[in-house]
């Protein structure tokens, strides 16, 4: 069995109350980091730990906590993006559900660690029980003096509040979220300035995920060395994937990094396998945004090696046979589902959360979008394929943020690996038939 550093307890009954939680060790890091740590301490560990931004890019945690300013008389914040609307991930929603201390006791130590005295968890609209969860947990926080003045006497103070998301996959980009809480539109700022230097209402911020901030009360428990020892080479400690998709056993899984892909589709611990005995026929291991790899890319990359659930692996081969590790949303198909339409599902998704500030993206996802509608309804040419990737290379690089990259990465893989299923939709296809052509060819990629 693996170690489990964040969900070891969530099948504890009654551990989203602060009693349970506290019985298990709930808030020992609040008490080690306002009793016997500076705040520099605190950072210092969350460095040695060798913990990355868990909400996708894999941003090294400390190095962005040590880019925050800190000018004199001028407040910081901290905010907890928990907007998780990337098809395919749920493991936020399953830490703040099951064990909602968990992340409030991070969000008070990570705090404590920047200097801030007022904190948001800004959480996906739709996810409005979780809310009400978090809400509880939170007044039981202040009940017990965990929040509000001079916490355990240390002269610290922080109040924590929670507010609905606005309802859009882009307010869980970091600077759109900050507008949204500002009570704007969730539009994306242009950057430089980052939130490090002017964030919300103008003032140095920091934006986590909820895996993130949650990873820092192991750290500051045991130390970031032994975070460290977990995992491999630059991917230390566990990570949260949600898995889902045609598999025998989905669920929210922690493992620990550098687990093999196989052992963790195949692995009775984790996912068991394909449902009903079928075969794999090509996985997305980080969220839609991250490029769909073909079933014999998936356990192992193009020099034979074995895949491994480590930011490294997964994107071993750059976007010519590997992927990401993204947000962790492990998706998987089998033998029988169709990669155009799923394409052109993902599409859809993308032209309606384009925020449409930036033209290459508002246009070129509903360009994607329609193209792939044609193909997918037997109505398409040969010229849509390559169309498609022309539409792709203007979006790409070519707006402020990276939906727009989020959503031509996954469209521009599908073609790379699934040419022939794209063509057979093309010059066999029609209304009326099965959608599927049938397993990706495999590529030699001797080199
Ligand atoms: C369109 C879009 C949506 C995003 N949604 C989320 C999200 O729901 N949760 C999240 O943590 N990060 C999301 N991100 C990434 C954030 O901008 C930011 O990098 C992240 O919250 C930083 O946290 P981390 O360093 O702890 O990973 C999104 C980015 C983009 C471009």
């Amino acid at each position: 069995m693996g170690r489990r550093l964040l969900l070891e307890h969530d099948n504890v009954p009654g551990i989203e109350t602060i009693e349970v939680y506290r019985k298990h060790g709930g808030y020992r890091s609040v008490e080690k980091a306002l009793k016997t740590m500076s705040p520099e301490n605190v950072l210092e560990e969350v460095q040695k730990s060798g913990l990355r931004g868990r909400g996708g890019a894999g941003f090294p945690t400390g190095m962005k906590w040590s880019f925050l300013a800190k000018p004199e008389g001028v407040p910081r914040y901290l905010l907890c993006n928990a907007d998780e609307s990337e098809p395919g991930t749920f493991k936020d929603r399953y830490l703040m559900e099951k064990i909602p201390h968990l992340l409030i006791e991070g969000m008070i130590t990570s705090s404590y660690a920047l200097g801030a005295n007022l904190s948001f968890i800004y959480i996906r609209g739709e996810y409005m029980w979780v809310l009400d969860i978090l809400e509880k947990a939170i007044a039981e926080a202040y009940a017990n003096g965990f929040l509000g003045k001079n916490i355990l006497g240390s002269g610290f103070d922080l109040d924590l509040r929670v507010a609905p998301g606005g309802g859009a996959y882009i307010c869980g980009e970091e600077t759109a979220l900050i507008e949204s809480l500002e009570g704007k539109r969730g539009n994306p700022r242009i950057k430089p300035p980052f939130p490090a230097v002017k964030g919300l209402w103008g003032c140095p911020t920091v934006v986590n995920n909820v895996e993130s901030i949650a990873a820092v009360v192991p750290i500051v428990n045991d130390g970031g060395e032994e975070y460290a020892k977990i995992g491999l080479g630059k991917s230390t400690g566990t990570k949260l994937i949600s898995a889902c998709g045609n598999l025998a056993r989905p669920g929210v899984y922690e493992i620990e990094m550098g687990i093999t892909v196989e052992e963790f589709i195949y692995g009775d611990e984790w996912c068991r396998g394909i449902a009903n005995g079928k075969k794999l026929k090509a996985c997305v291991p980080g969220g839609s945004s991250v490029p769909i790899l073909p079933h014999y890319l998936v356990t192992k990359t193009a020099a034979g090696e074995d895949r491994l659930m480590t930011y490294e692996s997964l994107s071993d081969g750059g976007f010519a046979t590997g992927s990401m590790l993204g947000s962790g949303g492990f998706i998987v198909f089998d033998e029988d589902q169709c990669i155009v339409r799923n394409t052109w599902n993902f599409a859809r998704f993308y032209a309606h959360e384009s925020c449409g500030q930036c033209s290459p993206c508002r246009e070129g996802t509903g360009w994607m979008e329609k193209v792939l509608h044609r193909l997918e309804h037997g109505q398409g040419n040969m010229r849509d394929i390559d169309l498609l990737a022309e539409i792709n290379k203007k979006i790409e690089g070519n707006t402020i943020c990276p939906l727009g990259d989020a959503a031509a990465w996954p469209v521009a893989a599908a073609i790379r690996h699934f040419r022939d299923e794209f063509e057979w939709h093309v010059n066999e296809r029609t209304e009326s038939q099965t959608r599927n052509y049938g397993l990706a060819k495999e590529i030699s990629f001797a080199r």
